[in-house]
């Protein structure tokens, strides 16, 4: 954390659930931009596995599914020696301030947030409290840190709002202005929300049940193609404007892959596939998804090939994201008025 020229009054905090294999989602959403955010920000990238137990997990999974995000995390572009890439469970930080910030959250806030409601389905009186509790520790992962910048798809702004609700009550109800930063979000690029595969109205996800519905970091060129090939689509034509695309979810969710891997404008996209069938517009999207996560995927086989090695970066990053929430958390404790030992 000593390159000058970083902007050391800022600092991105992001994280990951190892709740199954990253899809490209995953990466245009948050990996693609975290990697680019190390040019300019101190970074910390938290595998957020505490997040992950709120539904049920396999144990004997969980540490190699840990291990994978970080591998996926190397490969993609992270840097440990910059960059502090550490596992939540193994800084006690984050579950003790959510539980501070637990007593400062109202119900009401909690109630609102729509991912709950998404995950717990109907029948959410079977959901687990961690579930609903979700975004507080969440709130309490970034600002452990006192980090500033969030790079999150569009899917997590709702959260994100919560947090800055919770910093800012937090100062004002302990009467510590400026205790804690309203941390800011960051979302960029039309790759922010990308969509399930065999339904464009919902978000692609890591937990879908069918493997089509998403491409993983690391399937091979065939699954890639093959996967496009059978991405849901309407019977119309590609529109030329974009307006069009607006009551064709699948046909915009396809056109926002190819802009995302393409950095072209949506209006650009339209121009070269206005009028056609999807084929083209699919048999492109395989080729640039194959050329963007093909080195990857290489290169996640080969982090994986070494566990020793990712799991020195993940107790070398422990230990640096303790010794700044250490502080932090001895300063929280303080403001609450705590007897000290
Ligand atoms: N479909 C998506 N499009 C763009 N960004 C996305 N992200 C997730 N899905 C999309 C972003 O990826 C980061 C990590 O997400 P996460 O693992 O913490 O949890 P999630 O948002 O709940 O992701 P999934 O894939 O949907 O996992 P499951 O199915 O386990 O819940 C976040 O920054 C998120 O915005």
């Amino acid at each position: 954390m000593t390159n000058k020229t970083k902007n050391s009054a800022d600092l991105v905090f992001s994280g990951v659930q190892p709740s199954g294999a990253l899809h490209i989602g995953n990466y245009l959403g948050m990996l693609k931009p975290a990697v680019a955010l190390q040019e300019s920000y101190n970074c910390i990238y938290c595998v957020v596995d505490l997040h992950a137990i709120t539904v049920p997990q396999d144990p004997s999974k969980l540490a190699d599914q840990t291990r994978e995000i970080v591998a996926a995390f190397l490969a993609s572009g992270i840097d440990p020696s910059e960059t502090i890439v550490f596992a939540q469970s193994n800084v006690p930080a984050h579950a003790e301030l959510a539980w501070y910030f637990n007593c400062v959250a109202r119900m009401g806030w909690l109630e609102r947030m729509t991912q709950f409601k998404e995950k717990s389905g109907k029948d959410n009186e079977r959901s687990s409290v961690g579930l609903f509790d979700y975004p507080v520790l969440q709130a309490a992962d970034i600002l452990a840190y006192r980090a500033t910048h969030v790079p999150v798809g569009e899917d997590q702004l709702q959260h994100l709002e919560l947090s800055k609700y919770i910093a800012e009550r937090f100062n004002r109800q302990f009467e510590v202005p400026d205790f804690f930063p309203s941390p800011v979000a960051i979302v960029r690029g039309t790759g922010t929300r990308v969509m399930n595969l065999k339904d464009g109205t919902k978000k692609m996800a890591k937990s879908d049940p069918s493997d089509l519905s998403r491409i993983n970091l690391t399937d091979d060129s065939d699954t890639i193609a093959r996967k496009f090939k059978k991405a849901k689509t309407d019977s119309g034509v590609i529109p030329t404007e974009l307006a069009e695309l607006d009551d064709r979810p699948e046909a915009k969710n396809l056109i926002g892959i190819f802009c995302a891997l393409s950095n072209q404008h949506p209006e650009e996209a339209l121009r070269m596939f206005g009028g056609q069938g999807f084929s083209v517009l699919k048999g492109t999207l395989a080729e640039l998804a194959v050329e963007e996560l093909a080195p990857i995927s290489a290169n996640m086989r080969q982090y994986l090939s070494d566990q020793q090695g990712i799991d020195q970066v993940l107790r070398e990053g422990g230990e640096r994201a303790r010794a700044i929430s250490e502080p932090i958390m001895r300063d929280v404790r303080e403001v609450i008025g705590f007897w000290k030992p």
